[in-house]
């Protein structure tokens, strides 16, 4: 998936504040080794070297990268899926970004094998039926063109028990997982956060037919996303854990 910096930062810059939550169950420590897996722009990365710790940044798009860069992060273009770290890391970390990863066991065991013995592993990203609405929706309109969704769907969402036994299956222990309801306001209308996200959808629709296949899914979508105020909120829902390699 080709992202765009600057419409990522304008549609979705809640993603790094809202993960701030997720650096208490981290908890940073001085001179820790920590890798930050899918690091976007690099803002929360930006936070956890704000412990004095030392942090390597990793993420799959090369535009990202040039941003974190910018950011003053030590980031490098790589796919967690094919990293080959070994017994460097006191902790791994990543937030909002394991859904993309379609290979969950490539990443665990990888990560696993990143990670010094007592290293964690701590991360939030969504979890089963997270934006099923929109996903519903974004299906529905592929429909009607007679396209299947599941041949574009980028995103992978477990549930809480899919998760746990994959990370134990990979030998780590889990100290805690939850999955919850986390009703997020966009900061603009749904157009822009497809538009930001959505894309791996829309690679065989015409480029002059992207705008109205967007404005659709927003239309059937106004009655259900759109609180009092007008403002949209997306349906997500988290997996949130730590786990140790012990
Ligand atoms: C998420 O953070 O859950 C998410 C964001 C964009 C697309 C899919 C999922």
């Amino acid at each position: 998936m080709k992202w765009n910096v600057d419409k990522y930062k304008h549609n979705a810059d809640y993603v790094p504040i809202l993960g701030q939550d997720l650096l208490n169950l981290l908890s940073p420590k001085p001179k820790e080794k920590i890798l930050d897996i899918g690091c976007g722009n690099g803002e929360l990365t930006k936070k956890i070297s704000q412990f004095n710790c030392s942090v390597y940044a990793i993420d799959n798009s090369p535009q990202m990268v040039k941003a974190a860069k910018n950011n003053g992060i030590n980031a490098q273009v790589l796919d967690a899926q094919k990293m080959n770290f070994n017994n460097k890391f006191n902790a791994v970390f990543s937030n909002a970004a394991l859904h993309w990863m379609k290979n969950p066991n490539a990443v665990i065991s990888n990560v696993y094998q990143a990670l010094k013995t007592n290293g964690r592993f701590c991360a939030e990203f969504g979890a089963k039926n997270n934006i099923k609405t929109i996903v519903d929706a974004i299906y529905a309109q592929l429909q009607n063109l007679n396209l299947n969704g599941d041949n574009y769907n980028p995103w992978y969402f477990p549930d809480e028990t899919e998760y746990r036994l994959k990370l134990e299956k990979n030998g780590f222990k889990v100290v805690e997982i939850s999955v919850f309801e986390r009703p997020t306001t966009l900061p603009t209308n749904l157009v822009g956060w497809l538009d930001t996200f959505a894309t791996p959808f829309m690679q065989d629709i015409p480029t002059e037919k992207k705008s109205s296949f967007m404005q659709a899914i927003e239309n059937t979508l106004a009655s259900k996303l759109r609180n009092k105020n007008n403002n949209w909120v997306a349906d997500y829902v988290r997996c949130r854990f730590l786990a140790k390699k012990v």
